[in-house]
């Protein structure tokens, strides 16, 4: 399986419900290791332009103002397989339908204040590292074999 790298956003009700470390543990246990993290309150136009993709949806407006509402923790996550095994264990968008024991399920508590944003794409994976993260701020980590 191949080495992947994935972006990762602890959302605000993350950081209210003193979750951070709880789903830190999660993915270093799963073997995804954060080569780069950063606490950053995100401005109005820094929201909007990370989810610039969704902007003619109904939800958009309450995202970014969610998003704006206090700080998050982004992440560049490193593993194998890491786009698909860090949605794995987010679970579902909604939380009412994220499998048990995923950490959507565990502690978020609706569609919209859903705890974590991860990459649904290596491309968008890229991306989404390169909005937030200078390549100089990602720590090259080399995985054993
Ligand atoms: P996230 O993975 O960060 O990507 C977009 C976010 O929009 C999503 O998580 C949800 O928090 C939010 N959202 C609100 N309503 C919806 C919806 N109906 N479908 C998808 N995403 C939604």
């Amino acid at each position: 399986m191949a080495i992947e790298r994935t972006l990762s956003i602890l959302k605000p009700d993350a950081l209210e419900k003193g979750a951070i470390g709880k789903i830190i543990s999660r993915f270093e246990q799963a073997g995804l290791i954060p080569i780069g993290v950063r606490l950053q309150h995100l401005s109005k136009s820094e929201a909007e332009g990370f989810y610039a993709v969704h902007k003619e949806r109904p939800f958009f407006k309450d995202l970014v103002s969610f998003m704006m509402s206090g700080p998050v923790v982004l992440m560049c996550l490193q593993g194998e397989n890491a786009v698909l095994k860090n949605r794995e264990l987010m679970g579902a968008t909604d939380p009412k339908k994220a499998d048990p024991g995923t950490i959507r399920a565990d502690f978020a508590k609706s569609i919209d204040a859903n705890t974590v944003h991860g990459s649904d794409s290596l491309e968008n994976a890229k991306n989404e590292i390169a909005y937030f993260f200078r390549s100089t701020e990602l720590f090259e980590y080399s995985h054993k074999k």
